[in-house]
């Protein structure tokens, strides 16, 4: 049996394979076959709606960080803190979102651009508003999302792809729901000490 050269088994074993290119080994917008059972057109179906989600969840992400930055005012500690909280609930959404679409054999949409390409949230100014509008504007947000959900919750259901039903409805609709309640009593004019 031939015996490796010490130097090559050396360089073979250590060195990373840099600079590498491939071709893609999957198109987005598409599913592999997984023993899940659920027909490829329930998968595809769903992976599109949850991609849409997943999109408009990662903006509304991003705009809970802009706003709880760029906050201002008498509020600006509570409101500070709790957009941060949203924020990071936000996130772990978006995780079960992704996580939800690669169980359907599909690919999550991750990259920024990508996902500014598909996300029906308007964009904001660059620089700052004025605290009501940035509350509405995440109410806004909350609403889209909100709206889209329910509707691909039903018809996830009639497709028979009760995980990804219960993902919308448990995961997705109470969480946007519980932070669009408080937000919303944010914009109540409302007496702080006489009535
Ligand atoms: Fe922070």
């Amino acid at each position: 049996m031939p015996t490796k050269s010490p130097a090559k088994s050396a360089t073979r074993g250590s060195q990373p394979m840099l600079h590498q290119k491939g071709t893609q080994i999957q198109e987005f917008g598409t599913v592999r076959q997984l023993p899940v059972g659920l027909s490829h057109d329930a998968r595809m179906y769903s992976c599109e709606r949850l991609n849409q989600c997943l999109a408009d969840s990662q903006i509304l992400y991003s705009l809970y960080k802009k706003h709880h930055w760029l906050m201002r005012g008498p509020t600006f500690y509570q409101l500070h803190l709790l957009l941060d909280k949203h924020a990071g609930e936000q996130l772990e959404l978006i995780d079960t979102i992704a996580e939800r679409v690669q169980t359907l054999g599909g690919v999550a949409i991750g990259d920024p651009r990508h996902v500014a390409e598909i996300t029906v949230i308007p964009r904001p100014p660059d620089g700052v508003e004025e605290v009501p509008a940035m509350i509405s504007r995440l109410l806004e947000a909350h609403e889209a999302i909100l709206v889209a959900a329910h509707d691909a919750a039903k018809r996830a259901d009639e497709m028979g792809d009760d995980g990804t039903n219960d993902l919308l409805v448990s995961d997705v609709i109470r969480t946007g729901e519980l932070q669009a309640w408080f937000l919303a009593e944010h914009l109540v004019d409302t007496p702080l000490v006489e009535s």
